[in-house]
């Protein structure tokens, strides 16, 4: 059959639905064997659905049903008469398509929501400066409460635009690549991470000097930054942090260890989904987003790197992760 190259399953059939010949594709999506010629496609695969396409009884000669020998699959099966008595059933699997999409729905939720919160605090203070009666110092004051909510939806666009960019081109631009100086980097994002933590911390440092990192500056800083943010959004006051960043064997290390609020087992394999939180019921701890992790898997993976977290919940966590040989420079060691 001239159809064995094709990806989709084809079945050619009688309009009575009686089997003549079907493809490999066909076999294994619909679970039919060899000695299912001369049998009847209805008969084999009981499903209301097909009967009706078989039978040429729906308006649009298309349906959509769980893969006969996998449930956890979803065939879209389409019915084309090719000539006056024969007819031909494609079958294709839309499992990943139908996943992506419903990837997409949840991705635009999500980001809607997250827009939404904040454009509904300035709303109110809008609302609120109608009052033609207000004096000019309630009014700056109100006009001052804007600036808050609309820099978290800056900072929201502008991790969008970042993630997408790093997801839609897998590899490092070349003209990007430069020496990173990475003591030097990292001292500029623990002074940032100290006006966070606001003196509720310590911070200790400690990296080799002279190691440096080939790589795109502005995306470690995203990832470093990230890392070293959550460690202080994720502790409580007076907890110690470590940003440690030396080398090993395998390669350069940057780490970050907190004792903060930890993760239990079961979140760990998802915290670097976009918009992921832990909802920690009554701790006074606040998320963010849940873009941070995102975006430093993609910066590392762009550096053929990865990242690795130990955590034990109610203790703290260690995240870190190792850059090959070739993308650490030591320098002059
Ligand atoms: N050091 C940490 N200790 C405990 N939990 C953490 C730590 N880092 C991340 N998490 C958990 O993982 C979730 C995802 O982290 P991520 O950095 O992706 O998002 P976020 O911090 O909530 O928001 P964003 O970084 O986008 O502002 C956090 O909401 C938090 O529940
Ligand atoms: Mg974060």
């Amino acid at each position: 059959m001239a159809t064995e190259a094709l990806p989709d399953g084809a079945v050619l059939m009688t309009p009575a639905g009686v089997i003549e010949t079907f493809n490999g594709a066909a076999q294994r999506l619909l679970g039919l064997s060899g000695d299912d010629h001369g049998e009847n496609l209805g008969v084999l695969i009981r499903h209301p659905d097909l009967a009706a396409l078989i039978n040429g009884e729906l308006e649009e000669d298309l349906i959509e049903i769980a893969a006969p020998n996998d449930e956890d699959r979803r065939l879209e099966i389409r019915r084309i008469a090719v000539e006056a008595d024969r007819i031909l059933i494609l079958a294709r699997d839309v499992t990943q398509l139908n996943r992506l999409l419903t990837m997409r729905q949840d991705f635009i939720a999500n980001v809607s929501h997250e827009l939404r919160t904040p454009l509904t605090v300035i709303m109110g203070y809008l609302e609120a400066t109608e009052d033609p009666s207000l004096d000019p110092a309630t009014l700056r004051e109100l006009l001052g409460k804007l600036l808050s909510p609309a820099q978290r939806m800056r900072a929201l666009v502008d991790d969008l635009l970042l993630l997408t960019r790093l997801e839609s081109s897998p590899a490092l631009d070349p003209d990007q690549i430069g020496e990173v100086n990475v003591p030097n980097l990292v001292q500029r994002i623990v002074d940032d991470a100290s006006q966070l933590s606001d003196g509720r911390h310590r911070i200790n440092v400690n990296v080799d000097t002279q190691l440096r990192l080939r790589g795109v500056e502005s995306e470690l800083h995203s990832a470093f930054g990230n890392l070293v943010a959550n460690a202080v959004r994720y502790s409580p006051e007076g907890g110690d942090i470590d940003v440690r960043w030396y080398h090993t064997d395998a390669g350069a290390r940057f780490e970050v260890e907190d004792h903060g609020v930890g993760i239990q087992p079961e979140h760990l394999s998802r915290i670097t989904e976009r918009f992921y939180r832990i909802d920690l019921a009554g701790s006074r701890v606040r998320g963010g987003t849940g873009l941070g992790l995102s975006i430093v898997k993609h910066v590392l993976k762009r550096h053929d790197s990865g990242l690795a977290v130990r955590s034990e919940f109610g203790r703290g966590s260690r995240f870190y992760c190792v850059f090959p040989p070739q993308f650490s420079l030591p320098v002059s060691r």
